[in-house]
């Protein structure tokens, strides 16, 4: 939540910053902000909206040219969404600057004591007092990044901040605790962001800053302390993809790429990690197979729809390994004190790797003395970091707000994890596993043909765009699809959508359908657990007997779903637990289709961010 961007080099500061902003406001589009040092002072421009409102400000009244910058896109927490809440933040002399993302949660004593000593405050932010707090303490020390190590220790709450002072023009300092922040090395110039996509198109050499960490960044390189001043090791690495992944590439959102991006997405997931024996070979998992053969408890911890791919997970690891497995959301887990000792294996599911939630469940489970093993899409984010283990997804960036291509490869990872924690533990390794095994291989083959049949789906979606409601129904991994599928719908078209097991509908639910009320089921594969495919049978046509307009996802070739279909969409057959990999997909373009006929935006759904870094 929230992008932050510095940089300090030879090129115009304003240009670099607003260009890594663009790369950053799917983290917030509240409002948006930047600073430049120029000509012995600071020239600041902010405007609540979208980015674009700031550039047509700063067309309107441009600011003075410098190479020293910082620049902020806004998801409000502390005062709505206002010009005078955006940042960049000023103490009350104009010299500093500074933008944040998380929350200071002592803030209203430091407000109370600054405005006691004299400080006018002029909005309803809780950053304000960092910018008060910074002037105060370089007019005392004349170092900014002191100044900021100083301030640091006196926060309370999660923060990322970046901060500029006129009289110091030649630096950006920068400090984290909690939310990230990443350092971007380029030859005479140095960046800082909340995201790499905000400079790879200059440079793809990058450090993490650590937690509790402050950074000084010049144009000949980076200083890294805690925030005592004690010198921190600096260790870059170098990103694997290029501007281009962060681009739309000829699509109109996004979302729209990153849906035809998942094939292969699941393709590079698997890449590497089967051998040619059909053993995997998992070698990220760090944690010794001693431990793994003596884990007694699988606890998973996800929110939103890494949650979901969490909920699958738990068929997959109870069915192949016989361990026990719960899946919590994260916001929940550490507040009812869960039972967990050291043969609990915690997997945290994150494809930001800093969503905050997660972060205080993982970090509430070592405490317990549990092995925690991440389950992650971005390099060297905070929940890898601060795991015993992780096992990459290799999804690429995805920049749109609504999670798909990790989603899917989220699943690959943890049907690999469940195999792995099954050929370890030698539990029951019989043909079954290694056919799903074998078929897993296929599977980016099978998304690929969801994805050439979904013209039908498009087109129905187009005609429900009047409706208020639609309902999702599944059973086994299908009831945690159908929960993905209403997720989706309501994050994207604004509409009324909820998922339930279709066993419980007639227990309250089944209340809800009225004449033409547009249901979608997930039908389970007519093979192998033919008894769950049965059972839904009947629950479709129950409530087509009550007048819903039934949208059925059922395998290719499933005679028995046919005459109570309204509208049939029809997947690959794949092994039952891992037909939500081809069931998914199907719902991720009704979903994007029905918000683009409503004239939403795809991408950026209101009220909401990618990566959410507070509790
Ligand atoms: C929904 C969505 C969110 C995220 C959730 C967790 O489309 O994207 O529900 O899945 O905020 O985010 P990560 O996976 O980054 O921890």
């Amino acid at each position: 939540m929230c992008g932050i961007v510095g940089y300090v080099g030879g090129r115009s500061a304003l240009d670099v910053v607003l260009a890594g902003l663009r790369r950053l406001e799917y983290r917030g589009y509240d409002s948006a902000g930047v600073a430049v040092l120029a000509d012995g002072g600071l020239a600041a421009a902010k405007k609540v909206g979208k980015l674009a409102n700031l550039e047509k400000e700063l067309a309107d009244r441009p600011l003075p040219s410098g190479s020293t910058g910082i620049g902020h896109t806004r998801w409000a927490t502390h005062g709505g969404p206002t010009d005078a809440n955006a940042h960049p933040h000023l103490d009350n002399a104009g010299r500093v600057a500074v933008v944040h993302n998380g929350i200071i949660e002592n803030f209203a004593a430091l407000r109370a004591e600054l405005a006691e000593r004299g400080h006018a405050l002029g909005s309803e932010t809780d950053t304000e007092v960092v910018s008060h707090l910074l002037s105060e303490s370089f007019s005392s020390c004349g170092d900014l990044a002191e100044a900021m190590r100083q301030v640091c220790r006196r926060l309370e709450g999660a923060f990322t901040l970046v901060a500029v002072h006129a009289d110091d023009p030649d630096v950006v300092v920068g400090a984290r605790r909690n939310s990230p922040l990443v350092v971007g090395i380029g030859a005479g110039e140095s960046f800082l962001a909340s995201d790499v996509a905000a400079f790879i198109a200059h440079t793809r050499e990058a450090v993490e800053l650590g937690q509790d960490q402050v950074v000084e960044l010049r144009r000949e390189g980076v200083t890294v302390t805690d925030f005592e001043g004690a010198p921190a090791e600096v260790r870059a690495y170098h990103v694997d993809w290029d501007a281009s992944a962060a681009e739309k590439g000829g699509y109109d959102y996004f979302m729209l790429k990153e849906i035809a991006e998942q094939p292969k997405a699941v393709a590079d997931t698997l890449l590497g990690r089967i051998d040619a024996a059909g053993s995997l070979t998992l070698d990220e998992v760090r944690i010794p197979d001693s431990v793994l053969r003596e884990v007694d408890k699988v606890v998973i911890v996800a929110c939103g729809t890494a949650f979901h791919a969490g909920l699958i997970a738990k068929y997959a690891i109870e069915h192949w390994t016989r361990i026990p497995c719960e899946t919590e959301l994260a916001s929940e887990f550490r507040y009812r004190d869960p039972i967990l000792d050291q043969r609990t294996l915690v997997i945290a599911i994150s494809q930001s790797g800093e969503t905050m939630d997660t972060l205080m469940a993982l970090r509430h489970a070592r405490e317990q003395g549990a092995k925690v093993l991440a389950i992650c899409n971005t390099n060297g984010s905070t929940i890898p970091r601060e795991s015993d283990a992780v096992l990459y997804t290799h999804a690429g960036p995805e920049v749109a707000v609504a999670s798909t291509k990790a989603f899917l490869t989220q699943l690959v990872a943890c049907y690999l994890v469940a195999l792995y924690l099954g050929q370890v533990r030698g539990t029951k390794w019989g043909d079954e596993v290694g056919s799903v095994i074998r078929e897993l291989s296929e599977i980016a083959t099978q998304v690929e043909e969801v994805l050439e049949t979904m013209e039908p789906v498009r087109e129905l979606a187009r005609s429900l765009a009047g409706k208020n409601t639609v309902l999702f129904l599944g059973r086994h991994v299908g009831y945690p699809v159908a929960l993905e599928g209403a997720l989706k719908l309501k994050e994207l078209a604004y509409m009324h959508a909820e998922g339930f097991a279709a066993g419980e509908l007639k227990h309250g639910p089944i209340a809800l359908i009225e004449k033409d009320l547009p249901v979608v089921v997930v039908v389970p594969s007519p093979r192998g657990r033919s008894v769950l495919h049965d059972k839904i049978v009947s629950n479709i046509q129950e409530i087509r007997a009550r007048g819903a307009r039934t949208i059925v996802i059922a395998e290719r070739g499933d005679q028995a779903v046919r005459p109570y279909a309204d509208h049939l969409i029809e997947i690959p057959a794949t092994p039952v637990l891992l037909q939500p990999l081809v069931a998914t997909v199907p719902l991720q373009v009704f979903a994007c289709e029905l918000a683009t006929a409503r004239g939403n935006e795809v991408d950026q759904p209101r009220n909401l961010a990618k990566s959410v870094t507070v509790e």
